[in-house]
């Protein structure tokens, strides 16, 4: 049965383009949007108004969580990466062996991302197949659209002998059977799905590499994976593979149609070539890269080349589990790109010009650009596409509307609202968090 949402909606069709569709009504059925038009044209009763005080726009997509450095969130960032996966991170997803930990953990996460409006998460779980099984029922019991990856990890150096799987043989086989396992939950509405995941290529052997390639090509299931993150994994490969990190991932046939690549700092520009005529995607972590990146991710470049980009929190590598906080710092990110940071150095020569991104380039990367790196009819609401939405209540954010334009009403809601501001929000046309 068809419903009917009567609001103003702001979105972004393309990374330069900001749409305010003012008071319209949003006519959905089973989840997909039917019409969209004026409420002065629209005849009958609408279920629900949302009044001026509160703006409509698409669900945010989630690129890149660490589902089980949820307890993590917000601590541990004195390490760098290497350190920081032995010392912290390998130890705390080693305990998701207890799936009634694991459990707990999913419980507390997964409604806690829905009120910050996260619609889509693609999810790394952890090497356990129960742990991950679990994470995908969970999502399909809050009604979270998700891709839910057990990760896929053996080498005998990139990895510790507590938190590894025995051998390629071994992961391969248990990645098949969480492929299995995920397929066996028959998720009534199909918003959750495997998503095959070799945790990044310093963690796994050459052989669970090319396993994972063909399991990919075989099942045509989406890929997610690290790649250039920063100068500790892009030098590895380099060494152990002679190629980047993108070519050693396309060799392996691991680079797809759909494939998310987390962080991408050091790619360069024959590597967005690459990832372009795969037709792959990158989720650029702003906020995680401060902390391990070791640069800046270049995305106006990488949109330049036409390289698909969305935005991850890489929870817990990013010490925010907010979309919004991410497209405000990638904004940021940009310009001390385009500035440069470093105040010995004259600013002539200081920073990357025509590096900056806007508020509209960073909300089209959370919503449409994730979209589009999956490939799913998401991110936008327009006719076709899936009902996901966030309602965000502006009280709080137009601290001082007076003079404000729908423009500068938009430039608020990317920098500062939070998940106070989340009143609502739908997947798939059904309501899944509420205040
Ligand atoms: N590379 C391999 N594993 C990880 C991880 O858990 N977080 C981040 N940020 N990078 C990684
Ligand atoms: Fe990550």
């Amino acid at each position: 049965m068809s419903h009917s949402i009567r609001a103003t909606v702001m979105q972004t069709p393309s990374t330069t383009e900001l749409e305010i569709l003012d008071d319209v009504v949003v006519t959905v059925d089973e989840g997909l949007i039917t019409h969209i038009g004026p409420a002065r044209q629209h005849i009958g009763d609408v279920d629900l108004h949302l009044g001026h005080d509160t703006v409509l726009v698409p669900g945010f997509i989630d690129l890149h969580i660490h589902a089980p450095q949820w307890p993590q969130l917000g601590t541990g960032y004195d390490l760098p990466l290497d350190r920081w996966l032995f010392e912290y991170t390998f130890p705390l997803e080693a305990r998701y062996d207890d799936t009634a930990f694991a459990q707990s953990v999913w419980d507390s996460m997964v409604p806690a991302l829905l009120s910050h409006g996260t619609t889509t998460a693609v999810y790394y779980g952890s090497t356990h197949v129960e742990a991950t099984t679990a994470l995908a029922r969970t999502c399909i019991q809050h009604g979270q659209r998700a891709w839910v990856g057990r990760v896929a990890m053996d080498h005998p150096e990139g990895t510790p002998e507590f938190y590894r799987d025995a051998s390629a043989e071994d992961g391969l086989a248990a990645s098949r059977t969480s492929i299995e396992q995920i397929e066996a939950l028959a998720d009534p509405r199909g918003l959750v799905r495997p998503i095959i995941t070799p945790r990044f290529i310093p963690a796994c052997s050459d052989e669970l590499l090319t396993g994972l390639g063909s399991l990919a090509a075989s099942t045509g299931h989406l890929v997610q994976t690290h790649c250039s993150e920063n100068d500790w994994e892009h030098n590895h490969v380099l060494e152990r593979h002679v190629v980047s990190d993108t070519t050693s991932l396309d060799n392996f046939g691991l680079l797809r149609e759909g494939t998310v690549l987390a962080h991408g700092c050091l790619l360069s520009d024959d590597d967005f070539a690459t990832i372009r005529n795969r037709r792959a995607g990158i989720a650029h972590c702003p906020l995680s890269n401060v902390y391990f990146g070791d640069a800046v991710f270049p995305t106006r470049r990488a949109l330049a080349q036409s390289v698909r980009v969305g935005l991850g929190t890489d929870i817990a590598g990013g010490p925010s589990a907010s979309l919004l906080a991410q497209a405000a710092h990638a904004v940021n990110a940009s310009r001390q790109l385009e500035h440069g940071v470093d105040q010995t150095i004259s600013g002539d020569e200081r920073g990357v010009d025509d590096s900056r991104i806007d508020a509209t380039t960073a909300f089209h990367l959370a919503t449409l650009g994730g979209a589009d790196v999956l490939g799913e009819p998401l991110g936008l609401l327009e006719v076709g596409r899936r009902f996901d939405a966030v309602a965000v209540d502006m009280r709080a954010v137009d601290h001082w509307p007076a003079g404000d334009t729908p423009t500068r009403r938009f430039e608020k809601l990317v920098r500062t609202a939070s998940s106070a501001d989340i009143s609502a929000v739908w997947v798939d046309g059904t309501i899944v968090h509420a205040v």
